[in-house]
This record gives structure tokens, sequence and C-alpha cells, in this order.
């Protein structure tokens, strides 16, 4: 029995905790600070597994769910449809005649204009008020289950606010999106680790949301816009600005621009603003729709096959330019890769000068046939990074240079690395300039140890005249070397000498952060906070250790594992501690160690078993044991099916054990004795 203060405890932290989150990604104005929602968080979290009292709007139930094979299809209820296009006001004023004419209508309209967001169109199904089933569009009939994912979304209600009327059933419908922002730091994040950057924000958003591993979708920003509605139970709209209103009551998020207006011309007009602040917004629009505000005049119109007739949507032009690439470079990341870039001749795009942008890597180079002296078309994505969106052909001259993937790195001449597989070219030199340069704008970060001032200039500066060359530098500068240096002055330098003195104290996720472990980005680095005490505690620590936490995987692993296995890099935290570093660790949050028959042991599954494979896994799991997906030394046992692959071979060869399905039982003691 669970006593009834703990239930009331458990309902009241949840909805404050929903409450702050509401504050936090969907207003935007948070009312508590980080750590006291943290604090809550784990108040609750702890009572949860205490009691094992979990409500299903809970946020703990946000993340954790395990990766799957595919997705399910769910067909929608009413379909989602498209939306005819119009390229200017004149193609609006003739959508606005064609609607007076089928209403019969001397009078004018009233219309509601808001942005069309460049994402990804979804739909979400609320029953009880609970979210019960997230899709994709699919094909307007049929989409995919994304419930998952979508629960991974802050800004989106696990329950609807009981602020407005809750209905019995409700379809939202509304558009998953990136924020530039985030877009830009997860490609910055793909490149260093080799992987192909996306081209766009809505081809990030789409692939984050049709992700098989709901701890990717959790692990990138993604937000939702509320628009739309499809069927409902037990609530009626009379409009589509009564329609925001609730949606905007229940803690949805909304339009960021939304207006009701009368007649076309002031529909035009608004159209215009919202072209005007285009690129002002934190996030993507290609163009503003105009609809017909009023439902019954909606029901009315009616829709063609794929298109309401009560709807339009007004197409932006996109920021595009014609220039020619003056000379292809490649530009070396802190962990080594070499990114190739375009130097164009300058060209105005939507108001900004562009002079270079990123090829993002070798093979789009090759793929796209982008050479030196190509007349190119670039487009600005709403933001200030362009990207060469395709050569013009035409216009080559047979002069155009092919660029040939280098050999040797830009920076210091040693000889690169292709990795098999992987489209990164990468310089291994530890020495590089470049990477080392790199390195401490990036362990100086914002993200990082966060010492202003010590950005790109400053950081080349110093490690040009020989001040900086490892992290462990920084804490031995002196206001005297830096005053002799021409970017100094008296005030300048005390600043900085400040800010690093204040970095000194710092969190561990921060640190492990900062220190550019392969592979570890931000929330890598918080995972791992969550699991080690402290720094000393991941001294060596073995591949099998890290792996126990759940949504690490192998590459991170491994990345982790050797990292801390190299005792410079140790010797580096220790002259650091010297320094005065000291770090805490707020985010630890120890995960009962597992327990069972098979705790710490590692699995790996070769061949078709009598038993579905996740099946399997559980059961290991259930015991304590971990399924990987690579034999290596460390792993105990390999489980041998029918039809066995390499990883057969591989663990003859390393002298793992194997056994069969029908042995599983013995180790986990399970079916002995019913
Ligand atoms: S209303 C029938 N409102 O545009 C009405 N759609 O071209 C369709 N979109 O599939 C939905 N912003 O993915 C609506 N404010 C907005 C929108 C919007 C973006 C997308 C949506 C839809 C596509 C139609």
């Amino acid at each position: 029995m669970i006593p009834e203060e703990i239930k009331r405890e458990a309902e009241q932290l949840v909805k404050d905790l929903n409450y702050h989150s509401y504050r936090y990604y969907v207003l935007d104005s948070p009312v508590i600070p980080d750590q006291a929602y943290d604090n809550l968080y784990r108040h609750l979290l702890e009572l949860e597994e205490r009691w094992n009292y979990v409500l299903p709007e809970s946020p703990t139930q946000r993340v954790g769910a395990p990766p799957a094979d595919k997705f399910k299809k769910i067909a929608h209820s009413q379909p989602m449809l498209s939306m005819k296009d119009a390229f200017s006001p004149d193609e609006l004023r003739e959508f606005d005649k064609g609607v007076r004419r089928l209403l019969k209508t001397e009078e004018e309209i009233d219309y509601t204009v808001e942005p069309k967001y460049d994402g990804l169109a979804i739909e979400l199904n609320y029953r009880g008020g609970l979210l019960a089933v997230a899709s994709t569009r699919g094909d307007g009939f049929v989409g995919e289950d994304i419930t998952r994912n979508v629960k991974t979304m802050k800004a989106i209600p696990l329950r609807i606010a009981a602020d407005g009327q809750v209905p019995d059933e409700i379809d939202i419908r509304g558009e998953v999106y990136m924020n530039l922002e985030d877009f830009r730091k997860l490609n910055r994040e793909r490149e260093e680790r080799g992987e192909s950057a996306f081209a766009n924000p809505r081809n990030a958003a789409a692939g984050t949301v049709r992700q098989l591993n709901p701890a990717v979708t959790a692990s990138r920003n993604l937000y939702l816009v509320c628009y739309g509605v499809g069927t409902t139970k037990g609530i009626d709209f009379p409009s589509q600005e009564t329609l925001i209103d609730w949606l905007r009551s229940s803690h949805f998020p909304t339009p960021a621009i939304f207006t009701r207006v009368r007649g076309i011309d002031q529909a035009v007009g608004k159209v215009q603003e919202i072209g005007d602040r285009r690129d002002s917004l934190p996030f993507e629009i290609d163009g503003a729709v105009v609809k017909v505000n009023d439902f019954s005049l909606q029901q009315q119109l009616g829709a063609r096959t794929r298109e309401p007739r009560w709807a339009i949507a007004y197409k932006f032009k996109a920021h595009q330019a014609i220039t020619t690439i003056r000379d292809i470079r490649g530009s070396v990341g802190r962990t080594g890769v070499i990114t190739p870039y375009a130097v164009f001749e300058p060209v105005g795009v939507g108001g900004v000068t562009v002079t270079r942008s990123t090829l993002h890597n070798w093979d789009e180079i090759e793929r796209k046939d982008i050479r030196i002296g190509d007349t190119v078309v670039i487009e600005r994505a709403g933001d200030v990074i362009p990207h060469v969106v395709a050569v013009v052909k035409e216009k080559r001259t047979g002069n155009e240079r092919r660029f040939p993937i280098p050999e040797t790195c830009p920076a210091c001449g040693s000889m690169v690395m292709r990795e098999e597989g992987a489209v990164a070219v990468r310089c291994v030199a530890l020495s590089c300039p470049a990477q080392v340069q790199e390195k401490i704008i990036h362990f100086a970060s914002r993200g990082g140890m966060d010492i202003e001032g010590l950005g790109e200039k400053n950081v080349a500066l110093l490690h040009s005249v020989g001040l900086i060359k490892r992290f462990e530098d920084i804490y031995r500068l002196k206001k005297e070397d830096l005053l002799k240096l021409p970017r100094f002055a008296e005030k300048s330098a005390r600043n900085l000498i400040d800010a690093i003195e204040r970095s000194k104290r710092t969190t561990l996720s921060r640190f492990l952060y900062a220190i550019g472990i392969p592979h570890v980005g931000e929330y890598g680095a918080r995972l791992l906070a969550t699991r080690f005490r402290g720094l000393e505690e991941l001294y060596r620590v073995t591949l099998v250790r890290v792996l126990e936490i759940k949504q690490v995987g192998e590459t991170i692993g491994d990345a982790v594992s050797t990292f801390f296995h190299d005792e410079g890099n140790i010797g580096t935290f220790e002259s650091l501690r010297e320094l005065g570093l000291r770090i805490e660790n707020p985010d630890f949050a120890p995960e009962e160690k597992p327990k069972g028959p098979l705790a710490g042991m590692t699995f790996v599954i070769t061949g078709t078993l009598p038993a579905p494979r996740k099946e399997v896994e559980e059961l290991v799991e259930r015991h304590g044991g971990h399924v990987s997906s690579q034999v290596s030394a460390s792993t105990d046992y390999v489980i041998v099916g029918e039809n066995p692959g390499s990883k057969l071979a591989k663990a003859e060869k390393l002298e793992v054990k194997t056994i069969t399905y029908t042995e599983l039982p013995g180790l986990t003691g399970e079916g002995k004795g019913g």
C-alpha cells in the first residue's frame, strides 16, 4: 500500500516539474534556476523508485525507452493534407477571390496569418488528457509511430494542462523543427566525429524524429509548434483563433507570430511583415500560411484531393546568389578532422556578404563535382552560414581544377589518415598547431570551462608567442606576460586573468566536455558525470565499466576508456589540480548496481536464436548482464545461434567462451526447478 501523502507528494512534484518545464521550454521564461529543477526531479525519481508509484505524465517517463527495430504504422483518422503555394501577393488575392466566390459573399473574410515552419508535420493523439500516440505525417494517410521519440521532447505536454477544457480525445497537429543554433551545434559535433553533416535544419529534425534509438532524440533539442487539429471528441472549436487560444492555455507551444486580420489586403500586409522578420527568428521558416479563420466556413469550402480550399502557403524566396569559387582549402578541427571549405568571390546573399562556406566533407565535393573556378549557386538558409546548392556546369571553361583529397595536413604537413568506412580525413599528429589551438578554444568555450576572453583570436596570439601550448599553461598565465602583448592593456589583461581564476571552480560534466574526449559532447559528458563520482574514478577505467551506462555504446565507451588509459592525459589532470582546479559534481546520481547472477558480464549474440533477439537481450539484462554488439577481449560469453556470423570466428580467436541459447538458463538460474 502506498500512503496517500506519498501519492499527493508525487502528484504535486509532477505538476510542479511539468509547470517549470513549460516555463522553460514553451515560454522561454523559467521561474526557478536549473539546479532547483534538477533537485526536484531527483527527489521525484527517488520517490518513484522507492514506492514504485509513477504517474504517466511524470517527466521521468520521457527517457529510457530502449532502441527499436522499426516503426509501427499509424493511420490518421483524418488525412493530413498539404497546401497550395503562392509566390506573389497577386496569387494571394486570387486565392481570396476563389474563397469569396465559393462562399458567395462580397464581404471581407477573416483570415489568420502565421509563419510556415520548415520542419516535419506530426500528429499527437491525446486520450483522456494523456498523450497516447504520436505519428509522422507519412503520405498523409498513414504515418509512423514516433511516440517514444516525441515523449523525449520537453516542449510537448505529456498531459494536457487543465487550465482550459480537457477533451475526451483530440488529434493535435504541428511541426517538429530544430532551432538554428542547435542545428549548427549538432553539425559541428558531427563534423568533428567524421560524420556527414545535415544539409539543413529540416533534415536534421526529420532525421532526429525518425531515430530508432530514443536516447539519440533526447540528446538533441527538438521543438514543436502546434497549428492545427484533426478529430476531436468532447470539445469544439469555432475557429483557428479559438483553437490557438485553447492550445496556448493548455500549455502547447503555438506559432511565434499569429494574427487574425480582416480581408486579404491586411493578410498580405501581415505576410510581408513575417517575411521582414524572417532573418531574425531563431528557427527557419519558408513562408507564411493564410487560413480562413472560421471553421464552419472551412467546412463549407472543403478540400481538393490533397489540399484544402481554405488555406494557402505564401512561399518566401530562398536567399540564393551566384558566385565563383576562388579556392578550396582544408581546415583542421580540434580532433584533427580536416574539413574542406570553399573561398568565394565575395557576394551578397539576403543582406550579408558571404566569402566562404564549409563543403562539409570530401565525398560531398565529389558527389556535387565542385571544382576550383566553378560558378556555383549558394544559399543562405535563414542563417549566416551558406552552403553550395549546385554547380552551374554550363559556365565551365575547362580551366576549372579538381581539388584532390589532401594527403598531408594543411596546418602541420604531416601525413593524414583516412578512417575505413568513414568520410573523414584526419591529421593524427599530436603536435599539430591547428589542433592545439582548436582544443584550447574548445576548452575555454562557453559550454566548457567558460573563460570569457579566451576566444579564437587570443588563443591564436597566445599560442603563437608560445605562452599557451597546452591546457595547463592557461593557469600559469600572469598579467605581466599579457601586458607585453599588443592586444592587452591593464584592464583587458586583468579581466582575462580574473576569468581564468573563476573557471578553476567547475563541474565534472563541464570539465569532461572541455577536455575534448573524442565522440563525447555535452550530452555524453553529462552522462559520465551522473555515473562517476569524480575525475579520479575515471582514471584507467575499463570499457566494461563505461558500458554499464545504458545510453553509452561501443564507440563512446572505447574512446573514454582509451582516453583515460593515457598516462599523459592523467598527468595533465594532476597538473591542473596542482594549479588549483576544483571539480565538483552536482550531476552525480548513481544507478543501483545491476544485481543478479550475470552482473557485470557482457554478452554478444550471433546467428539466429530460437527466441526473438529482443527477448534474449531482456533476459540477460534482467539478470544484471549487458548485451553488446561487438566481440572484444572483455566479452564474457558469445551466445551462438544458427548460421553464426564472423563474431563466432572472432570469439574463437580471442578465446571468448561460447554458449548456446539452451545453455543460458544454466547461467541465469532461471528454469532450474521451475
Ligand atoms: S496547416 C491543410 N500551418 O506545411 C493545412 N501547416 O504545405 C496544413 N506547415 O504539411 C497544415 N507551418 O508540415 C499549417 N503554420 C502552419 C504550418 C504548416 C508549416 C507545413 C505542414 C504541412 C505543410 C503543407
